[in-house]
């Protein structure tokens, strides 16, 4: 019989396009397994992780209700803690914030070697990600920007490389998104949080006048507009 694939949003299935098929993938925080299910039932192998029980319970159903145990091992614990090291060949962790990936990254030694791809989609703090990812010898392959119930993310595609370096601002406001399609509505969404931080400095300081012109730049950035209806959600 034939088997539906798991429905999933914009940044799930974005997630999914920069995935290398036969190579092992880890869901790390796999939470409600839809993810998981979907790739399991494309053919990858998937270890789906999670922080906390119930989720991992729910994942666990979904798998077994897609008929796709076999090819899913489900582990409980934070982050990339629960795998062997090399044991997945790409890391896709969505929908926590940026500094909890950077810390999930930062506690796996093991992912700074390359071939690893890393396919990330951070809840808050899009800048920051970018540059923690080059901090730490991540090269940013490319990035989809999706829009999914009104709210706007990036999913990152990224490589180790070995090679650290400092990012521009600029580079960490807009990264790999500049000819993709909601584009600017990603960068009108990073102005309005850049304008919130800008309300919490304080005025005459460097750090603010940086901020400020860095706003200017941001908000006169030519980007096409997006000729597409919102993603199915
Ligand atoms: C909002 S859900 C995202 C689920 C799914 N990845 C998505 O994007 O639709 C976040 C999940 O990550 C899990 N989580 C949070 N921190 C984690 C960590 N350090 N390691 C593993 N899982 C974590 C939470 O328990 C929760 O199930």
């Amino acid at each position: 019989m034939e088997t539906k694939l798991q429905k999933l949003d914009a940044r799930l299935s974005a997630c999914v396009a920069y995935l290398i098929p036969g190579r092992t993938v880890a869901d790390v925080g796999c939470d409600h397994g839809k993810l998981t299910a979907h790739l399991a039932q494309k053919g990858f192998f998937v270890i789906g992780t999670d922080i906390n029980k119930k989720p991992l319970q729910v994942a666990k159903s979904t798998c077994s209700a897609m008929g796709c145990m076999e090819q899913v091992s489900l582990r409980l614990g934070d982050g990339l803690q629960p795998l062997q090291p090399l044991e997945a060949e790409q890391i896709v962790i969505a929908g926590v914030s940026a500094e909890t990936i950077l810390h999930i990254l930062d506690d796996a030694g093991w992912i700074r070697t390359q071939g690893i791809r890393l396919v990330l989609c951070p809840a808050t703090k899009i800048p920051l990600l970018r540059q923690g990812l080059c901090h730490r010898g991540f090269l940013v392959l490319d990035e989809t920007p999706v829009v999914v119930s009104g709210r706007c993310y990036t999913v990152i595609c990224a490589e180790y490389t070995a090679e650290t370096w400092e990012p521009t601002q600029e580079f960490c406001l807009i990264g790999k998104t500049a000819t993709k399609p909601f584009a600017s509505e990603l960068r009108d969404d990073t102005a309005i949080k850049l304008e919130k931080q800008l309300r919490g400095m304080a005025k005459e300081s460097d750090e603010y006048e940086q901020a400020k012109e860095l706003l200017e730049w941001l908000r006169q950035l030519p980007l096409p507009q997006a000729q597409h209806e919102e993603q199915e959600q």
